[in-house]
């Protein structure tokens, strides 16, 4: 039995983004409401960039339609770097690193560091603010929001989790619900964000609070059958009926246990930091 982390395989990825697709009716009007620092175009025309935590290299083909100069993907994950090299265009360069050493594997000064959906996984987030200040230029700035992880993944119901693992056995794997290297961090808040920045050099250029949280019901809304591209999606990319019906029940046992006062992401600010 192998070993397969839900964070890691970009077929659940790739159904993920299905479903926000579906959400949001385009991909990119969620990004731009969603993923904060996108909206920010400015920091990447013409500019030399690093999308810091780059994942699949989602974020990192958002901002390749904005022109930088050249952009340099980071992540500590070399399978989601194998999907990243493939998504996006040669003027991508991918390199794995943890951005909490950051200067070891860059060693160029760029103009925006940017990062996108992942602040809120680093540990130590104060290491990381040092590391990309000794990256970027005079003037530099650093662009990232302070989301917290997804919760699905992390609160899944008993009932969900269940009927999860039993897909995933019938597979052969051994699913992790939570990702055991990186576990769900406390969200930040405007205060603890003022405090790192304070034992840094850099200025903030600007702090915005957004709230875009979607609920669950609109995100029931898409799973339900019949409405819902997601388990067609699941199916098309596993080719397996069962496994991608699976998932979409998970997903509505899970959101159903929740109030409705509960959301599925919670996103605190976009914040940009200066180098001074
Ligand atoms: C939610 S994903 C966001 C990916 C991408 N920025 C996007 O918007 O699609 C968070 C990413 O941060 C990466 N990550 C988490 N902690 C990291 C660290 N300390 N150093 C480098 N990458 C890290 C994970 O591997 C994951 O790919």
């Amino acid at each position: 039995m192998n070993t397969k982390s839900l964070f890691v395989d970009p077929e659940f990825a790739e159904g993920c983004e299905a479903m926000l697709i579906h959400l949001y009716g385009s991909f990119e009007i969620y990004e731009h409401q969603a993923w904060g620092p996108l909206l920010f175009q400015e920091y990447y025309a013409g500019k030399t960039v690093v999308d810091l935590g780059c994942g699949t290299g989602t974020s990192t083909k958002s901002i390749l339609k904005f022109n930088p100069t050249c952009i340099i993907g980071i992540d500590g994950s070399d399978t989601l770097l194998t999907v990243a090299r493939r998504i996006t265009d040669k003027r991508a360069e991918f390199r794995k690193a943890w951005a909490e050493r950051l200067t070891d594997t860059v060693k160029e000064s760029v103009d925006t560091v940017v990062a996108i959906q992942s602040f809120a996984y680093f540990e130590k987030p104060l290491r990381v603010l040092k590391q990309v200040y000794h990256c970027l230029n005079a003037g530099g700035h650093f662009l990232f929001d302070t989301c917290i992880q997804n919760q699905p993944l992390q609160t899944l119901s008993a009932i969900a989790q269940e009927a999860f693992a039993n897909a995933a056995e019938s597979h052969g794997i051994e699913l992790q619900i939570t990702p055991p290297e990186k576990p769900a961090q406390p969200v930040h808040s405007e205060d603890s964000i003022r405090k790192l920045v304070a034992e840094t050099n850099f200025e903030i250029a600007s702090y915005t609070e957004k709230d875009n949280r979607y609920s669950q019901q609109q995100v029931l809304a898409c799973l339900t059958p019949g409405i819902t591209s997601f388990e067609e999606h699941m199916y098309r990319m596993t080719g397996d009926k069962d496994f991608s019906l699976s998932l979409g029940v998970c997903a509505r046992a899970n959101i159903q246990r929740n109030t409705p006062e509960q959301y599925l992401f919670q996103r605190n600010a976009f914040v940009i930091l200066k180098k001074r």
